[in-house]
Order: structure tokens, then C-alpha cells, then sequence
């Protein structure tokens, strides 16, 4: 898939207005491509007619959308019943976070994690109970998740596959996950929204359909928004498996949670149906993309280090044993004009590491490389 530089450079969107002309950016998580023709059509359609009126019934074409999408794609297929449509995938969460707990309240995130999951809480007023992962491999560590609970705590924001290590949870990690979340009675709310953008050989598992103890407690969150690259489009579709959170929900009036607008309907429904095929050309690239930059990373001498990443299109790069190990991103904005996300949003303990967005043509990758190799080696 090949990018247009002079269409990146005219985009509005953060990623390519935040700086100057010379920075490559690779930060936040958009990609570059152009989204799939059929998706454009239809916000096309909308825009020709001028067609702007209300479009509730658009709940009735995207559950089902998803529901088929997720039983296609994942094996399991959503109760259309038990699913919900939100405006964005936060938006989801922090409804969901909110209505199961009172301030205070302890809610565990696993960081390195995603860093708007721990304003949410934070801004909330409750607790973040914060279980460090840990590299190389950055799995699921069973002893550590159960020592940090405590009377408080209640919900536990999960993010499979994660960002930003691009590490997808095991059967094994799932079912040590859910005994201990069983037994502590806590409300889990995974994000799934990464599922679609899993690298060969690998395979998605999502929460609710890998263990009995997680089916009544559990609210899965999809979206199109990261493999179609629609984050602008704002559309959420969460299946809720827990019963208390239905009843909850169901207690709101119907406008208190929001709705996606007409385009990230559109959009949305486009993807799910339409989508496959442009799909697989934007994993193709990525899955090239990662293979590049793991075996250039892995060959320089400079002493950076990056896990392969099972899914996403982030590379989570650790620069401790590297001549820029202290704010690396900052460093590397300033020596070799190129943006990442800085580690230390992701978590406290990550000062050397940042986040590379590779969602790009191979041209864009392999000039970000060259920048970022030769200022670490100089
Ligand atoms: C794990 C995860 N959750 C949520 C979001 C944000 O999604 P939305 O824009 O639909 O709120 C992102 C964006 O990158 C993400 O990586």
C-alpha cells in the first residue's frame, strides 16, 4: 500500500498538523492510508444528497454489522441483544467505569497501558491500581494482578491485543486472569478494538467466549476506528455480557451515553461489511512494515531493542541500552526530526522506552529508520 507525502502533509487530522514540514511523524495511532474506496463512497453519498437528517435506525445496521464481523473473524458470535452502540471506545469505558464504581474506588489498568485509560480513572476520582508488566515479553503475571487488589477495588480495564506492547494474551494468561478476577467479583471491561490488526501466526482471543467466570462480568469494546483507520469518524459497538451493567445502562435515559454520528455510522457499517479485502492489503504492509524495522533494530549496534510485536502497528521501542536512553523521544524530535510517543505516558516505569507508529508506505519507515539509527549511533 503506497502513501501520498504531499496528501499526509495537507491532512488536518493531529498526527501530520501537530509539526513542522521536516518532522516524520509516527506518534499517534492514525494510520497513513487512505481508507478503503468503498467506505469513502458512502460518506460520499451522504455528503452528494445533502442527506444530514437522523439516522437512529443506524443502530439497527451497525450491531448486526459487528455481531457477523466478530463471529467471522474471532469465532464467537455477540447476543445483538446484549450489545450497545457508544460514540468512541473511551466513551464506552468511562460509562462503564463509572457506573460500577463510587470515587475512590480502585480500577487496575496493566502498564504499560494506553495512556487516556489512566486519565479516565484519575479525572474519575478513583483509584488507578496500577500492575506493571514486564518486558521483554510483557505478559500477564498472575501473583502481581492478585497482590495489588484489595476491598476497593472493582472494575479492570483490559486491552487485548495491548497497546502499546502489541501483546496478545494467551488461553493461559486469560485463565489465571479469570480465576483471580472471579474471585475478587470484579467488572472487566476489555478493549478489544486492536483485534483485527493481528500479525501471521498469531490470533486473537477475546475475553468474554475464553472462560465461563468471564461471561457475566465482562463488556467487550469494538470499534473500526484502528484497523480501517476511522478514529475521526467516532462509532463504538460494545457487546455487554455482564448483567449488572445492562441493568445499569438501562436505568439512563436514551441520548445520556451518545450516539456516533451519520458518517461514523456509515463508515463503520462500510468497514464491516465491505472492508476485508483492503484489510488484508493494510495488514500485508504493516506485517512488512514490523518485519522491517525488527530486523534493522536488530542488527544495529546502537543497542535498541524492540519485542516483535503480535498484533497492532506499534513498535515499543526501549532505548535504556542506547546513547538516548532519557527521553528518547524528546531526543529524537530534536536529532532526527521524527516524532514517537514518549514511554513515560504509557507508564511511570518507562521513561526509556517510546511507541512507533508503523502504520505507513515502506518508503516513510525506512527514512524514520535511517533518522532515528543514525542519531543514536553518531
Ligand atoms: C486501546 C485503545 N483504546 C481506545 C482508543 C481510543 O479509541 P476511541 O477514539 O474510539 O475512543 C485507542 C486509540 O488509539 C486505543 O489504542
Amino acid at each position: 500500500m503506497k502513501v501520498d507525502r504531499q496528501r499526509l502533509r495537507s491532512l488536518k487530522g493531529i498526527k501530520w498538523s501537530k509539526y513542522g514540514p521536516d518532522v516524520i511523524p509516527a506518534w499517534v495511532a492514525d494510520m497513513d492510508f487512505l481508507p478503503s474506496p468503498r467506505i469513502l463512497s458512502e460518506i460520499q453519498k451522504i455528503v452528494d444528497l445533502g442527506d444530514f437528517g437522523y439516522r437512529y435506525h443506524d443502530v439497527d445496521l451497525l450491531i448486526p454489522a459487528w455481531c457477523e464481523w466478530v463471529e467471522e473473524s474471532h469465532g464467537w458470535l455477540p447476543p445483538a441483544d446484549e450489545c450497545r452502540v457508544f460514540t468512541s471506545s473511551m466513551n464506552a469505558l468511562e460509562a462503564v467505569m463509572l457506573l460500577h464504581t463510587e470515587p475512590g474506588d480502585g480500577v487496575v489498568l496493566f502498564s504499560p497501558i494506553y495512556m487516556p485509560f489512566r486519565a479516565a480513572i484519575e479525572q474519575a476520582g478513583r483509584t488507578v491500581v496500577d500492575v506493571q508488566l514486564q518486558g521483554p515479553d510483557w505478559k500477564f503475571e498472575a501473583n502481581s494482578f492478585k497482590d495489588s487488589l484489595d476491598s476497593k477495588t472493582r472494575v479492570v480495564l483490559f486491552c487485548q491485543p495491548h497497546n502499546p506492547t502489541g501483546h496478545i494474551y494467551t488461553k493461559e494468561e486469560i485463565n489465571d486472569f479469570a480465576e483471580i478476577v472471579a474471585e475478587h467479583d470484579l467488572i472487566v471491561i476489555s478493549d478489544e478494538i486492536w483485534a483485527d490488526l493481528v500479525f501471521e501466526g498469531n490470533k486473537h482471543l477475546s475475553l468474554f467466549p475464553n472462560h465461563d467466570k468471564l461471561r457475566n462480568r465482562t463488556v467487550t469494546i469494538g470499534s473500526a476506528s484502528k484497523a480501517f483507520n476511522l478514529a475521526g469518524a467516532r462509532c463504538c459497538v460494545a457487546h455487554v455480557g455482564s448483567a449488572s451493567t445492562r441493568s445499569h445502562l438501562e436505568k439512563y435515559p436514551d441520548h445520556y451515553f451518545g450516539l456516533p454520528s451519520s458518517f461514523g455510522s456509515a463508515a463503520t457499517v462500510a468497514a464491516w461489511k465491505y472492508g476485508k479485502s483492503w484489510l488484508q492489503d493494510a495488514k500485508e504492509q504493516i506485517q512488512h512494515n514490523r518485519d522491517y524495522i525488527y530486523s534493522r533494530i536488530l542488527e544495529d549496534p546502537s543497542g535498541l531493542t524492540m519485542h516483535l510485536p503480535e498484533s497492532t502497528y506499534l513498535g515499543w521501542l526501549d532505548f535504556s541500552n542506547t546513547s538516548l536512553s532519557h527521553q528518547p523521544s524528546k531526543e529524537l524530535l530534536y536529532k532526527a526530526q521524527i516524532a514517537l510517543e514518549p514511554g513515560d505516558k504509557f507508564g511511570e516505569q518507562c521513561g526509556s522506552f517510546a511507541r512507533l507508529n508503523f502504520a505507513t508506505g515502506i518508503d516513510i519507515v525506512e527514512e524514520l529508520l535511517e533518522r532515528m539509527l543514525t542519531a543514536l549511533n553518531r
